[in-house]
């Protein structure tokens, strides 16, 4: 993949002091676009990140991952010396906002991994100085804005705490920083005035609210949709089960029928955010959480019940299955939680040969060249609908096709 590419940094190196703020995670998904709408908004912005690979990438003036529109602004903020980078917490500015976009897992309990933000704040705390901004862009457990503004003050410190949750959906992070209003929350007046004073310069509107809303607002957000992609999911497997045209019962529920307009249709709903957030969230109800578990079994296991349907209908130890996209979703190239693994490895087990393509991703050796798949594979498996793939004909060879996307291939279901 030939990421678009812009001209190198001008030779002047600016000290981490010139900032005006600094993003902490600042070469990541979220941190990425981030830091271009600020230094689009004029201001020169400390892009600290402990992945020096992803800084150097920036710093050439490329793109580490695909992030639609962002590479005019990473130019424009390179040739106007916006950008200052830095791989180690003591070089963050002892002024100015800081804010922190770094990831926030769970772990394979499915239990928030709170250790990594507490790790991130320890590493900061000797850099930063009282009075200073520091707010917290990670989607997190409910009540950890309250914590930090606890633990600091046990600690003698008197920072301001603030929670803006980010909520762009990747890889179009540019345009749409640009066009929604932008929850912010803090622990103070102080501090909710000085993140509003912030985000003002980026977002068209402001919604404040109190840390603990802020934070519900955003996990109930990922959680709902991910509630809307398994009822959808569910539906198909009934449908199908029952040997009905899922696509048929969609045009029908949906056509002039305002009600049903939003209805997403099936698919495998992965990626490292809506799954994750929604076990946030059931950690937090105490996993008494039913609809969001049930979201899970049912995104989760259509996965594995598209290959058990495909192990009933052929005899995979003879046949060689193709893949066809392995990132978590359509036109991007992050293959973090998607679901074409999950696929992969209960296929690795019963067929004689797993094939694997995407156009975009670029993280896994494994891939082969889509033309390469085809005219190995004997069944092949639509896993991430990318455009390239709706009007092609795949040989006329088999292809199952959960999202109802493909134009021209031989559908068997
Ligand atoms: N990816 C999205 O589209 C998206 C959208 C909304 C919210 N979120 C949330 O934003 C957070 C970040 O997600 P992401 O996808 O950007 O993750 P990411 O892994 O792409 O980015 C995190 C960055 O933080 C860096 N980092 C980690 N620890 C650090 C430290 N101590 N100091 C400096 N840098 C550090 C990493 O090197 C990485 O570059 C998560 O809480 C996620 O749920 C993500």
């Amino acid at each position: 993949m030939n990421y678009p590419t812009t001209k190198a940094a001008p030779a002047v190196t600016r000290g981490k002091d010139e900032a005006d703020l600094t993003i902490v995670g600042g070469a990541g998904h979220v941190g990425i676009p981030l830091v271009l709408a600020f230094a689009e908004a004029g201001l020169t912005v400390n892009v600290n990140d402990l992945n020096e690979t992803a800084l150097a990438t920036l710093k050439s003036g490329k793109l580490p991952f695909i992030e639609y529109g962002a590479a005019p602004l990473l130019t424009k903020a390179l040739a106007e010396n916006r950008l200052i980078f830095t791989s180690s917490s003591d070089a963050i500015a002892r002024s100015g906002p800081v804010i922190v976009t770094i990831g926030t897992p769970v772990d394979e309990f499915l239990n928030p991994v709170q250790k990594a933000m507490q790790a991130c704040i320890d590493s900061l705390l000797p850099h930063i100085s009282d009075g200073q901004l520091l707010v917290l862009r990670s989607t997190v457990y409910p009540g950890t804005t309250a914590w930090l503004d606890d633990y600091l003050k046990r600690r003698g410190r008197k920072l301001k705490i603030a929670f803006c949750p980010e909520r762009v959906v990747q890889g179009y992070g540019v345009k749409e920083l640009r066009e929604m209003p932008q929850i912010v929350s803090g622990t103070s007046p102080e501090a909710e005035e000085e993140a509003a004073a912030l985000f003002q310069k980026i977002a068209p509107e402001l919604v404040v609210v109190r840390p603990l809303e802020a934070e519900f607002a955003k996990l109930f957000a990922n959680a709902y949709r991910y509630i809307e992609f398994a009822a959808t999911n569910q539906f198909y497997m009934i449908a199908k089960s029952a040997g009905a045209d899922y696509r048929s019962i969609m045009q029908a529920m949906k056509h002039n029928y305002p009600r049903a307009k939003n209805f997403p249709g099936p698919g495998f709903a992965a990626g490292p955010c809506l799954f994750k957030d929604t076990m946030q969230l059931a950690a937090y109800a105490r996993n008494q959480f039913g609809i969001g578990h049930a979201a899970m079994q049912v995104n989760e296991g259509l996965a594995l019940q598209v290959v058990e349907d495909i192990r009933r209908g052929f005899d995979l130890a003879d046949m060689t299955v193709g893949l066809l996209g392995m990132a978590f979703k359509a036109e991007i190239d992050d293959a973090r939680a998607s679901l074409s693994y999950k696929m992969k490895n209960a296929l690795a087990v019963c067929a004689r040969e797993v094939l694997t393509t995407d156009p975009f991703v670029t993280s896994d050796p494994a891939l082969l060249p889509l033309d390469e798949v085809v005219d190995r594979s004997d069944i092949l498996v639509l896993c991430t609908p990318h455009s390239t793939y709706k009007d092609m004909e795949f040989h006329k060879k088999p292809v199952v096709d959960v999202w109802g996307f493909l134009k021209n291939a031989n559908v068997i279901y």
